[in-house]
């Protein structure tokens, strides 16, 4: 499998900071947020990555990561977003470096507190179709959220004000080589964006979703409160290493 790290847009509502930065440069307390999803990648034994960035301050991710020797990685591949047409138009300039493999997909400010490894060696066991990673939130308003029967998902609604669950659907999303026939077929929605729900929708409405749930904590950080929230959790996880080592 290969593993693509969606980090484009402009990381508008968290202005100030992201006005001489990108979002996922930002620490998240010890490290710069782009750390977390490429760790999480490489820990799940990912090592042919993509990472998808954008806006005025690109060329600081090579500075930063380079070819990835950091995490292990022999090469690390890049590619550029013009503007910020959404999560799904990220996800298309991925089509040529995926060459029809199944891939693994992680939002840039998506930050884990365990390894998803379980769920992308189920995945890929058979590696068609596609399966989300679902987590039960207080606040499902500010996510995608998954409508349930029994082990089925029906349908996963974009930020739905009466939610139908308070199952969030985590910015982690496991596809086969469809994914970017669908995404050439979506139009962009209220927001002016092609949406990955609208995606992960067209999965489910072909028969073709699964889910599974998260274990341990699971956090955005595209917000100040949550950008906030994900350094206190790295901290606390962080500390409690270093007290058991
Ligand atoms: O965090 C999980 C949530 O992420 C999901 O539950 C939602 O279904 C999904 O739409 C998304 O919601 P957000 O409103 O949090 O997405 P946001 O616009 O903050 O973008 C999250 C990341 O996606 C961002 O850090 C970089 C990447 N992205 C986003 C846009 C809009 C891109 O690469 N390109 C883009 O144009």
């Amino acid at each position: 499998m290969k593993g693509v790290i969606l980090a484009g847009g402009l990381g508008s509502r968290l202005g100030p900071l992201t006005h001489i930065t990108n979002k996922h440069l930002l620490p998240v307390y010890d490290r710069p947020m782009i750390y977390f999803p490429l760790q999480t990648l490489v820990e799940a034994g990912i090592k042919d990555i993509l990472l998808v960035t954008g806006g005025n301050h690109a060329g600081e991710f090579l500075r930063l990561l380079g070819n990835g020797e950091a995490f292990g990685l022999k090469h690390l591949h890049y590619t550029y977003q013009r503007g910020e047409g959404g999560i799904a138009q990220a996800l298309g300039l991925a089509e040529n470096f995926a060459d029809g493999q199944p891939l693994v997909v992680i939002l840039g400010d998506n930050i884990l507190e365990r390894s998803i490894r379980p769920h992308v060696e189920r995945y890929a066991a058979n590696g068609r179709g596609a399966s989300v990673l679902l987590k039960e939130v207080g606040d499902p308003q500010r996510f995608g959220v998954a409508e349930l029967q029994g082990d089925r998902i029906v349908s996963i609604e974009e930020k739905p004000k009466q939610p139908k669950s308070r199952y969030a659907v985590t910015g982690i999303y496991l596809y086969d080589a469809q994914v970017f026939e669908i995404v050439r077929g979506l139009k962009p929605s209220g927001r002016g964006e092609l949406e990955i729900t609208d995606v992960n929708n067209a999965y489910i409405r072909r028969g073709q979703m699964r889910y599974d749930i998260l274990d341990g904590w699971w956090t955005d950080a595209g917000l100040p409160e949550t950008l906030y929230r994900a350094a206190t959790l790295v901290r606390e996880k962080t500390l409690m290493r270093q007290a058991v080592a």
